[in-house]
């Protein structure tokens, strides 16, 4: 037999972190197997995907921007798929092409391990954003609890994930969110505001509690000046780097059949890379 041949597909995806993670484990668990980057453009998207079962590949992960493609060409999806319309994970069933979005079991994972305790209380939690990263984010706090505001530059966006997401979720713009923040136990960036290269974030915290917890998706920068405002004034906070190591373990499961672990080993190969000393 020869050993299982997995990959992540995105365009760009030099910038792929996933390689390391599943490398790591390979070795750790003295398993046959790889896991490789592949570029595949938008228009080459699809008949990569259709082709993907007879392909010898035994799945992969998907990133930007192909996940609402993933969702729509495969044949069976786990319901945070359904939920989001977003698959981020892939593998094939008796020929055919089944996805899954493990995205929000990573966002809960890394706050649980992060900020033990964080979900005790349920309330308010505010997501900026209404991509693909917001909807994993959404989806997770309703499964805990959680009334989710979403917040969007694009407002029609917001509405359509809150239509989606169903009782709980709610849409709003970026002038309402000073009001937002009074109420909010949780703070959670998924914008691209703060990511190497973007836009800053520019929120003022002033509004919120001082036992809210404030997370960011975004981890290149490890420290994104949202969360060192948050630091700044005393709250807690949450690094995106665990919710991509969170989201990699049942992908690396299901391709080559060892349940990874989470470990600080693997967090500090993963710093070490992105060049942060903690
Ligand atoms: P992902 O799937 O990774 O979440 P995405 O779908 O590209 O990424 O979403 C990026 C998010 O960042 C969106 O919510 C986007 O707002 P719009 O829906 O209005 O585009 C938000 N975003 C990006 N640049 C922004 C900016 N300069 N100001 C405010 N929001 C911004």
């Amino acid at each position: 037999m020869t050993a299982p041949r997995a990959f992540v597909v995105g365009w760009p995806i030099a910038q792929s972190r996933s390689p390391l993670i599943h490398a790591h484990w390979l070795a750790e668990h003295g398993l046959a197997g790889s896991y490789e980057r592949l570029a595949v453009p938008p228009d080459e998207i699809e008949a990569f995907l259709k082709n993907l079962p007879e392909s010898g590949w035994v799945g992969g992960n998907v990133t930007v921007p192909h996940k609402e493609t993933a969702f729509r060409l495969a044949s069976e999806r786990d319901a945070v798929a359904e939920a989001t319309g977003a698959v981020n994970t892939l593998w094939i069933e008796e020929g055919k092409l089944c996805g899954g979005n493990t995205d929000a079991i990573g966002f809960l994972a890394n706050l649980d391990d992060r900020a033990a305790g964080w979900d005790a209380r349920p309330g308010d939690a505010v997501v900026l954003g209404a991509g693909g990263a917001a909807s994993a984010a959404a989806w997770g706090l309703k499964t805990r609890g959680f009334r989710v505001r979403l917040v969007n530059r694009t407002l029609a966006r917001a509405e359509a994930l809150a239509a989606r997401l169903g009782d709980d979720v709610s849409a709003h713009g970026w002038d309402v969110v000073r009001h937002l923040l009074r109420d909010a136990r949780l703070l959670v960036n998924t914008t691209s505001l703060g990511m190497a290269g973007k836009d800053e974030m520019t929120l003022d915290l002033s509004p919120l509690p001082a036992t809210a917890l404030v997370s960011d998706v975004v981890y290149v920068p490890l420290e994104t000046p949202f969360l060192a405002a948050a630091r700044a004034r005393g709250l807690a906070t949450v690094d995106g780097l665990g919710m991509l190591l969170h989201q990699a373990v049942s992908g690396f499961e299901r391709w080559f059949g060892v349940r990874p672990k989470v470990t600080p080993e693997l967090r500090r190969l993963l710093l070490a890379d992105l060049g942060v000393v903690e």
